[in-house]
């Protein structure tokens, strides 16, 4: 897809308005493949370089004073890729936390994760989990792990789990309504991102957050995630900036 769409050149990092920074960023970490290929590396090369962008945006993300970062970082469908680097990913959360955790708890950020626990190997969740319980008191940027995460798989269980309610007589079927699917999906807490940033130029959404991402604005890069640096970021958050947001009114 690269160069099938016309991206403005990256400029110097933009002025950005303090007063009106996304609370939310979503962000489609993508490309990591293809950076590594150019280079002649091995593919898991890329996500290596990729977890060091991870930790550059956190810290630009909070410097800029966003409240919560949900990065999609291995997806339901990811499962399909070679064995190698599915081990890779799932042995990434581990080296990231052993290298980064320290550093994310002083800046007073709070690990979250959502997405099936399932098929997981015990020593991703345990590192995923013992951030989310060393973080739980912290009240800075929350940043969230989408991990084995699928919105398909996540809808269903919502469903799955409302009609259960339904069918025990705790929830009554007139009751149902958005509020409350939303409480029903993995992080409704979070509320919905402001802005979904997706690198490497491949336009589309795949499988990820597709309930929350109704209002959302998009903004997209031919940037693959190992260069995403935090002049793009402030790109993103700039234009973010610039458009009219309308929700379905005038
Ligand atoms: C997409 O690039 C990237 C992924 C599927 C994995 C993203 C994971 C990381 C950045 C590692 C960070 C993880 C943690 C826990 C901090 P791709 O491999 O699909 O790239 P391609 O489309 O060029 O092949």
């Amino acid at each position: 897809m690269l160069g099938k769409f016309s991206t403005k050149k990256h400029k110097a990092p933009e002025e950005i308005d303090s007063a009106n920074i996304p609370e939310h960023i979503a962000i489609i970490m993508d490309g990591n493949g293809r950076w590594a290929k150019k280079k002649g590396l091995p593919r898991i090369a890329g996500h290596r370089e990729g977890m060091k962008v991870v930790r550059n945006i956190v810290m630009a993300c909070d410097d800029i004073g966003v409240k919560a970062l949900t990065l999609y970082a291995f997806s339901t469908e990811n499962w399909k890729r070679p064995r190698k680097e599915v081990d890779f990913l799932m042995k990434a959360p581990e080296k990231f936390l052993l290298t980064y955790l320290p550093e994310l708890v002083e800046k007073n950020v709070q690990v979250r994760t959502m997405g099936s626990p399932d098929n997981l190997p015990a020593y991703t969740v345990n590192a995923v989990e013992t951030a989310v319980e060393e973080t739980k008191d912290n009240t800075g940027l929350i940043l969230n792990f989408a991990w084995n995460y699928g919105s398909r798989f996540e809808m269903t269980q919502a469903v799955r789990n409302l009609a259960q309610e339904v069918k025990d007589g705790k929830v009554d079927v007139d009751q149902i309504d958005e509020s409350m699917i939303s409480n029903y999906l993995f992080s409704p807490q979070l509320g919905d991102p402001d802005l979904l940033i997706r690198t490497s130029g491949e336009l589309r959404l795949s499988n990820f957050m597709l309930w929350q991402l109704a209002y959302t604005e998009l903004w997209f890069t031919d940037v693959l995630w190992p260069d995403f640096k935090k002049a793009q970021l402030l790109e993103a958050v700039h234009d973010f900036q610039q458009r009219g947001r309308r929700f379905g009114g005038v």
